[in-house]
């Protein structure tokens, strides 16, 4: 979603600022621009479209200014369009914004009876001009007092005035120099570089010029200058990311790079945590508070979204099976309204790649407030939801760039199958630590068994490129198969914007069997796990009905390759780990498919990869 870039130093801010944009852009955004300050006044940019567009139409500009903001905008209020785009200026003011202004309908109407005119119909200049009219009254009240004094007494009652969450970075032209700013629920990251500061949404902004960082505190007001960031409550750290981490490596595009990283950042997530035995524990970052914390445990709630929501759906399967847990799922968009019980020893586990999900994070306050156990499931080691969390499993799949999670969704299976199993054995179950599901062997076999299928990634991209004329395309599994058919179904629609849909084999005879024709293709996960028979007279019902089947199955298997129409043969693996291997057919054929049709694979459209608003 929308990104924040700023700099102020000894160098031209120009460059820096649109080298900071073209490294968020994966964020996902559709209008961009830029404020600088050359000491006398604003020189502003703004376009609907490409951060490119921007680099053109200012050609002549920013060869001198060392001040500057810098935004892309992922439209909430208002159209995608020049005049709604960042930067907004008020009067003496320029102002860039992430979040949502959620009573700034209120707060127009009452400037507009001040006088105000508005030119956009963005939440944002509604803040730029509240901070304005209340600089221009204290000016007035106080003429003698000094300018910076005023822009921090105007900021403190704008914050007092908003509701939502949000953060700011703003210039004025009576204070030259200098950058403002407000973190209050969307993350800035600030860095001090040997020639200046330099502010941003996100750290791949930053990494390339600077490793030691500060996320900067909540409900503070900042201000920063060439020499240094004047805040309380900072505290820098090294990130162990680095720029080339964020290089696209010779593939085509992010997703295909992150798509093949899979089996290594699986192993990354594994490696340290395997026990050296069938009998021993997993190892934890915090490993006596993590074993009181489960001995102790009744009920688990966890709740996600999108892609991170199916890793859940298919952990439920995993807890209940191993660790005997109560576990319930939920989406926490619903979750966070519902009235959820929360008893003596309910766990909330949330899980995020990006550990910014403004849903998720709201269900993960919910459930701090009530005083519950709460953990996170995160990719962002520094991130909101990471830092709120009562307990970190990290994940350490790397940045994930492309919108369509692939790399994060497999480390994250993998760790919720080495924390489920870990838990059984803490909670007496399956003592011997050995069962048919999985073992510490079959995990620690996993990255080799994702390269295994890997090497046949041709045949599932020409496979997915022959579906791209489809009127719909369905997605069918039963267990654990279920939430991976129903992520199937979500990484077939977002990088393809084709109808796809996903169910669990067992419904469709309740209602989804009526779309079933000749001219549809259903891609049915038929591994040999213990539903193996049913899923096989689901495919055939299927076929009596002239669909194009296409089955994911087990190698070797060749009673489902005779009903099949097409058949994919994946390593026989233990129950425990299908799931995470299954996926890889389908995000590939998924990708193949948006490639035969021209879509824009990292950045699809009206996505973004980091959802900070409701
Ligand atoms: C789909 C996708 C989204 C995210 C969802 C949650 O490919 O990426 O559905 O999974 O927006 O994001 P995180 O995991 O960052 O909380």
């Amino acid at each position: 979603m929308c990104g924040i870039v700023g700099y102020v130093g000894q160098k031209t801010a120009l460059p820096i600022l649109l080298d900071g944009l073209k490294r968020l852009e994966y964020r996902g955004y559709d209008s961009a621009g830029f404020a600088l300050f050359s000491g006398s006044n604003f020189l502003i940019k703004r376009n609907a479209g490409p951060v490119e567009g921007l680099a053109d139409i200012s050609e002549d500009l920013g060869k001198t200014e060392h001040l500057g903001i810098a935004h892309t905008r992922w439209a909430t209020h208002g159209a995608p369009t020049e005049i709604n785009a960042h930067p907004h200026r008020a009067g003496e003011i320029v102002l860039v914004h992430n979040g949502i202004i959620e009573n700034y309908s209120q707060i127009k109407e009452r400037l507009m009876k001040h006088g105000a005119q508005f030119s956009s119909q963005t939440d944002t200049e509604v803040f730029a001009q509240l901070i304005e009219h209340h600089r221009k009254l204290l000016t007035n009240k106080t003429p003698k007092e000094n300018p910076e004094s005023i822009i921090l007494a105007a900021l403190k009652t704008s914050m007092s005035e908003v509701e939502g969450h949000y953060a700011i970075l703003l210039m004025s032209q009576t204070v030259p120099g200098k950058i403002f700013g407000i973190q209050n629920g969307a993350p800035l990251v600030v860095s001090k570089l040997k020639d200046g500061c330099l502010i941003a949404s996100d750290i791949q902004a930053i990494i390339p010029y600077h490793n030691e960082v500060c996320f900067l505190p909540q409900g503070e007001i900042f201000i920063i200058d060439s020499g240094d960031i004047h805040c309380k409550n900072m505290h820098f750290e090294k990130i162990d990311w680095s720029a080339d981490k964020v290089e696209k490596d010779g593939f085509e595009s992010f997703m295909l790079k992150e798509v093949f990283q899979q089996p290594l950042v699986v192993a990354d997530s594994l490696s340290g945590r395997l026990p050296i035995d069938s009998k021993a524990p997993f190892i934890w970052d915090h490993q006596k508070s993590h074993e009181v914390l489960w001995k102790n445990a009744k009920r688990l709630y966890l709740i996600a979204c999108g892609t991170s929501f199916h890793a859940a759906m298919t952990a439920k399967y995993f807890f209940e099976r191993w660790a005997k847990i109560d576990c319930q799922v939920d989406i926490a968009s619903e979750f966070r309204y519902r009235d959820p019980i929360f008893e003596p020893g309910t766990v909330v586990g949330v899980i995020s790649q990006s550990g910014e999900t403004a849903d998720t994070l709201a269900a993960l306050r919910l459930a701090n407030a009530a005083g519950v156990s709460t953990f996170s499931i995160c990719n962002v080691k520094n991130s909101t939801i990471s830092r709120e969390s009562g307990f970190q499993y990290p994940t350490k799949a790397g940045p994930e760039i492309g919108v369509a999670s692939t790399k994060a969704f497999t480390s994250q299976l993998t760790i919720l199958c080495a924390l489920a199993l870990d838990i059984g054995r803490l909670r007496g179950i399956n003592q011997s630590g050995e069962n048919s599901d999985l073992s510490f062997h079959a995990l620690a076999r996993l990255p080799h068994d994702l390269d295994r299928i890997l090497k046949q990634s041709e045949i599932f991209i020409n496979m997915g490129a022959t579906l791209k004329d489809q009127r719909i395309i369905l997605f069918v599994g039963r267990g654990t198969m279920y939430p991976i058919a129903l992520e199937g179904a979500l990484k077939f629609k977002e990088l393809t914007y084709l109808p796809s849909e996903g169910f669990a084999a067992g419904e469709l005879k309740h209602g989804p069997i009526a779309y079933i024709d000749k001219d549809v293709s259903i891609v049915v996960l038929a591994p040999k796990d213990e539903w193996y028979a049913k899923t096989i007279s689901n495919l055939e019902e299927i076929r009596a009905r002239g669909g194009h089947i296409i089955a994911i199955g087990t190698e070797g298997d060749t009673e489902t390759s005779k009903v099949a129409n097409e058949f994919i043969g994946l390593p026989e693996a233990a129950w425990g780990t299908q799931p995470i291997l299954s996926v890889i057919p389908l995000q590939l054929l998924a990708y193949g498919c948006a490639k035969a049709l021209g879509r824009n694979i990292d950045k699809p459209r009206n996505l973004a990869k980091s959802v900070t608003v409701e």
